[in-house]
């Protein structure tokens, strides 16, 4: 596993993008409990989000890509409503060690 970046770098109910040895991913923050993702909507296997960091809709209920709307449950990663319905983000293992972040690449 590589660390990411501590928990506090993470604000509470939000979304943060990351490149790690040039794998591009980003990470939602639920209180202790961080969800980790392949920055590839299942669509077109482009990024998710126009703006920096903004994975997440208008309520931060679920992942929203940016292109075509696709929205995705936060903790699986499964596509609920738009193009590629039923398809899932691509999850990566988390793991929080001493309030650091670790994933599994
Ligand atoms: S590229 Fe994500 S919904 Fe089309």
């Amino acid at each position: 596993m590589q660390k990411l970046c501590s928990l506090e770098d993470l604000e509470n109910r939000q979304s943060k993008g990351f490149t790690l040895n040039g794998d591009a991913l980003f990470v939602i923050r639920q209180e202790r409990t961080v969800y980790a993702y392949r920055n590839s909507c299942p669509h077109l296997g482009i990024p998710l989000e126009w703006l920096a960091d903004k994975f997440l809709d208008a309520d931060s209920e679920l992942i929203q890509c940016s292109t075509h709307g696709a929205l995705f449950t936060i903790d699986d990663g499964v596509c609920v409503s738009g193009p590629c319905s039923g398809q899932s983000l691509s999850m990566i293992d988390v793991d929080i060690r001493n309030d650091e972040v670790w994933v599994l690449l």
